[in-house]
């Protein structure tokens, strides 16, 4: 049975045995996909071990994505422009690198959600790595205006000066945003996942806007509730979730696997 694995550390929370051990059903595939705890100061050795055992590939999350991206002898464009991986591949005799998390992200906001991003005005929130693996694949889908605010101004600026041949994005200070009104506002800050305040002006949720956070489950609820609050719609990250893993399946495999039935299993089960 050909082997995959997703590493992280800390890892046993991870759902992607679960949406990967119901994509192979669903295609009538066999598979068998664990998880790996890796030391934190370890990633390669963790990963050379695992191929070296005949692994096919794996899922890397935090805190391993850039590690997972250097440990690659070969690295697509998308996550060569992230400067990070969230997938590796064992291919004739390489390791291969590629990002599907801005797939996933897109394929959410508009296959799941019915969101548009032509034309679209976003407001990125972020400028750490989950940012960075994005703005590449939200680029290429046509928004009009991409706003990149971050805590940090001059990491912003900078960020939407590497990514600007791209698309139409600016960076910005959180605590000056421009005001748009912005269609789709995207949690991209690591502040959900430490359960840490997020300040943002009061005009950042525009009555029927899409607000979305990266995060999911409970970690999102504190962004979300503020947005519903403010009249916009909320989505978590789940959905993002589950379509970066299909994204990745499909990479390994050459057939992409539905994803709709998994997600609503996985949102009965997360109520
Ligand atoms: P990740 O891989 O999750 O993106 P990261 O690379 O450490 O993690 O980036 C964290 C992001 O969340 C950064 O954009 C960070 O802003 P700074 O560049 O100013 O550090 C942002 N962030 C973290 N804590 C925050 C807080 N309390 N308020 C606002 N932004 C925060």
């Amino acid at each position: 049975m050909d082997r995959y694995a997703v590493f992280g550390n800390p890892v046993s929370h991870s759902l992607s045995p679960r949406i990967h051990a119901r994509f192979a059903e669903l295609m009538g595939e066999r598979i068998d996909y664990g998880t790996v705890l890796a030391p934190v100061d370890g990633f390669a050795g963790a990963a050379r071990a695992f191929f070296a055992a005949g692994g096919r590939g794996c899922n890397v999350t935090l805190p391993f994505k850039v590690a997972a991206f250097e440990f690659a002898e070969v690295r697509s464009e998308r996550a060569t422009l992230a400067g990070a991986a969230n997938f590796l591949a064992a291919r004739e005799g390489a390791i291969h690198a590629d990002n599907t998390d801005g797939a996933g992200l897109v394929a959410d906001l508009e296959s799941n959600l019915g969101a548009q991003l032509r034309d679209a005005v976003v407001l990125l929130l972020g400028a750490g790595g989950a940012a960075r693996g994005v703005i590449a694949p939200l680029l290429s889908r046509g928004p009009r205006r991409v706003v990149l605010a971050n805590r940090t101004e001059a990491t912003a600026r900078e960020l939407a000066r590497r990514f600007a041949p791209l698309g139409a994005i600016e960076g910005a200070p959180l605590a000056a945003i421009p005001q748009a009104p912005f269609g789709i506002v995207i949690n991209a800050t690591s502040t959900s996942t430490r359960g840490e305040p997020l300040e943002l002006p009061a005009h950042v949720f525009a009555r029927d806007a899409l607000a979305y956070d990266m995060a999911y489950g409970a970690a999102a609820e504190r962004f979300l509730e503020r947005a519903s609050a403010a009249g916009a719609r909320a989505s978590d990250g789940l959905g993002m979730l589950v379509e970066q893993a299909a994204e990745s399946y499909a990479l390994w495999r050459g057939k992409r696997p539905p994803t709709a039935a998994v997600l609503a299993e996985l949102r009965a089960l997360r109520p």
